[in-house]
């Protein structure tokens, strides 16, 4: 008797293993059909995952969840592109929780890189000065590390500029610090620092 289920379990183990491995390639073959293959964006609004940090990753798919950041509209960008506009709050609505572990540590493990894009070079020292004040406690090594907040430099600046619209009013949750930073400074000053973290391509 014990014998049985000793070796039930183990039996179990070994296909739970490889099943929830294809179960996660599926899932993250319809996230790279939006964030792009092996989650590095070609589309300057849709962010690059991959090389993220995976509680930060597992933690924005929980904020989804329950919209505790706004979900805007997007198409399908590889694929079937004629499938219905949607949005990440409907997609986390279907990931349980497992997955959303699983979808974390996946992309975590993915290679993050840096979007080729345009900046004013000359703003890029008084951006990465403005960045060491006031935003590398959290955003580390100069942006290009996770601390409590998720790496920034080469991100997709237009995504970024998006996501920043949304502190100010409330429709974003981030720390007291940041939030603070964030709606004490001029637009100006956001398009410095959005130089240096665009300027960021290697
Ligand atoms: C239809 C396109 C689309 C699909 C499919 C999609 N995403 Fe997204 N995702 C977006 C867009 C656009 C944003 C940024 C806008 C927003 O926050 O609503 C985003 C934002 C995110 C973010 C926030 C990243 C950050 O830096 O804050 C995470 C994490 C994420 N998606 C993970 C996933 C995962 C995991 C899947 C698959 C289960 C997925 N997405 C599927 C379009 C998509
Ligand atoms: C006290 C810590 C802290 C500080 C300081 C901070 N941030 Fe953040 N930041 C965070 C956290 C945590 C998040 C993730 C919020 C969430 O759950 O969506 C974040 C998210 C962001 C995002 C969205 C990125 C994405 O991929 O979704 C941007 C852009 C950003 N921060 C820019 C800044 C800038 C610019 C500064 C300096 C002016 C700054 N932050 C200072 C903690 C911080």
């Amino acid at each position: 008797m014990h014998v049985v289920k000793t070796v039930s379990i183990a039996l179990s183990l070994f296909l739970a293993g490889p099943a929830a491995a294809a179960e996660i390639e599926a899932l993250a073959a319809e996230c790279d059909s939006c964030h792009g293959s092996m989650g590095v964006s070609a589309h300057d609004d849709v962010p690059t995952i991959a090389g993220q940090d995976a509680t930060f990753l597992s933690k924005s798919l929980r904020s989804y969840q329950i919209w505790g950041r706004p979900c805007l509209k997007s198409s399908y960008r590889t694929g079937d592109t004629a499938r219905p506009k949607t949005d990440m709050c409907k997609i986390s609505s279907g990931l349980s929780d497992e997955d959303i572990e699983a979808l974390g540590i996946y992309y975590s493990e993915k290679e993050f890189v840096p979007a080729s894009q345009e900046f004013d070079a000359s703003r890029v020292a008084a951006g990465a000065a403005l960045h060491e004040a006031n935003c590398d406690t959290c955003h580390k090594e100069g942006g290009h590390a996770a601390g409590r907040g998720p790496r920034l430099a080469g991100q997709w600046v237009p995504y970024l500029k998006t996501a920043l619209k949304y502190v100010p009013t409330g429709e974003h949750l981030v720390p007291p610090m940041m939030e603070r930073a964030i709606t004490t400074f001029s637009a100006e000053e956001i398009d410095t620092l959005m130089n240096y973290y665009a300027s960021q391509q290697d």
